[in-house]
């Protein structure tokens, strides 16, 4: 893998989903020694990672926000609501973990903050200096550069943003110029691109340096959004890799939402299948939630250690859904050991069950053992041409199987 990152998907935090622009150094620190205090920081969570408004912000009416966006020398000055990065940044090391941050390859933010359009080495310079070890860049107003809107109305993202298909070198550029200067900095940056897969990033994403792309639009707290986003990820499937992950969104679990009116919750079975479904993936996990309220359903789902091996096994293949049964998605992933992670994905609204025979599906051959990874057991030992399983998975929920060949 030559000198590749990020050869597992990486595991975290990102404060976007539960602060969105109410995040501080406060809260990040909170999150990061809850990380700690949990105990998640033994189940592999590493990276505390800052969303949009940690920089200034042009037009909001919460002064906190509104000092000045570049010093005379044009360096990027963070808000006071955050002072000093390279102090939060050792703060998090500290602790043992990763910090990440968040910029746009455009004039401004999705949210309206200063972007790094014209700064792009002097950002990544910067963030080194300051320690940080993950960047999120989100395509935003890079919209606007494009169309050359005056003043490059941050709110206005170009058609493009949205279209995808033939924009290939318009897409392309801004990434790869931070990819540039990242890779020219003497700390591994982890570079997490967000533009919701257009141009089909996973095809490109790895040639401008980045280790991580969003394949579709955000997430919400809503199991409709989990389900939308769950259909739309066959296609990059087989572009995954170690160092180059398919990137979901973040998972929605525990309480999120921006408060009110919208503080909600999956139901459990609705968390235990979209935990499963991103491990099937390959995917980054970034927790969505506030860590200072994580209930213990959901501290019990993120420390399962058998099903956070399927996302993080070393060969780095993604799962594919290899059979649909009405509204039961049957995705299969091959593991290191030569073993496979099978899902029984329910996105119905029935519950199903049935009498399941067809082992063909997973590659494997002769008798295998199974084992149930939620519940850590095995639960038998099958021969794959005559005997079958029966399988009952909840509506909207989820059987995760590793199949292994032999006894
Ligand atoms: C759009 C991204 O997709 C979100 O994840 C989040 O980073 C917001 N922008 C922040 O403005």
């Amino acid at each position: 893998c030559g000198d590749r990152i990020a050869l597992t998907p990486p595991m975290g935090w990102n404060s976007w989903n539960c602060f969105a622009d109410q995040v501080s150094a406060d809260k990040v620190k909170k999150a990061a020694e809850a990380m700690i205090k949990s105990g998640l920081v033994d189940h592999g969570w590493t990276y505390i990672n800052i969303d949009d408004f940690w920089q200034n912000n042009r037009d909001s009416k919460d002064q906190s926000i509104r000092g000045k966006l570049r010093d005379d020398e044009g360096n990027i000055v963070p808000n006071s609501r955050f002072g000093d990065m390279k102090g939060l940044a050792n703060y998090v090391h500290g602790l043992g973990l990763k910090a990440g941050l968040y910029s746009s390859p455009g004039p401004w933010t999705c949210g309206g903050c200063v972007g790094s359009y014209g700064y792009e080495k002097q950002d990544a310079k910067m963030y080194a200096e300051w320690g940080f070890d993950y960047l999120k860049y989100d395509w935003c107003s890079y919209g606007g550069v494009i169309d050359g809107m005056p003043g490059n109305d941050p709110y206005k993202v170009s058609s493009l943003s949205y279209k995808g298909g033939n924009q290939l070198p318009t897409a392309v550029k801004p990434f790869r110029v931070m990819g540039d200067a990242l890779k020219q900095q003497p700390r591994d940056i982890v570079f997490s691109l967000c533009q919701y897969g257009m141009s089909d990033v996973w095809k490109w994403g790895d040639s401008v340096g980045g280790s991580l792309w969003r394949t579709t639009n955000d997430i919400t707290d809503t199991w409709t959004s989990v389900k939308n986003i769950v259909l739309m990820q066959d296609k990059a499937a087989t572009d995954a890799k170690p160092g180059n992950w398919n990137d979901p969104d973040m998972l929605v679990v525990g309480t999120v939402g921006w408060g009110n009116p919208h503080p909600s919750k999956l139901r459990p079975d609705e968390q235990y299948l979209h935990f499963s479904l991103w491990c099937l993936f390959s995917a980054p996990l970034l927790i969505g939630c506030d860590m200072e309220k994580l209930d213990d359903f959901t501290l019990n789902l993120l420390t399962n250690d058998e099903v956070i091996a399927i996302d993080q096994d070393p060969l780095g293949k993604q799962a594919t859904c290899v059979k649909t049964i009405g509204e039961l998605r049957i995705y299969v992933k091959e593991l290191e050991d030569g073993s496979r992670a099978v899902g029984f994905c329910n996105l119905g609204i029935e519950k199903a069950d049935i009498s399941y025979r067809d082992f063909n599906i997973t590659g494997l051959k002769g008798r295998l053992r199974v084992r149930d990874l939620w519940r850590q057991k095995d639960i038998a030992s099958i021969d794959s041409r005559k005997d079958s399983l029966q399988l009952h998975v909840p509506a909207h929920g989820v059987v995760l199987y590793k199949f292994t060949t032999g006894k």
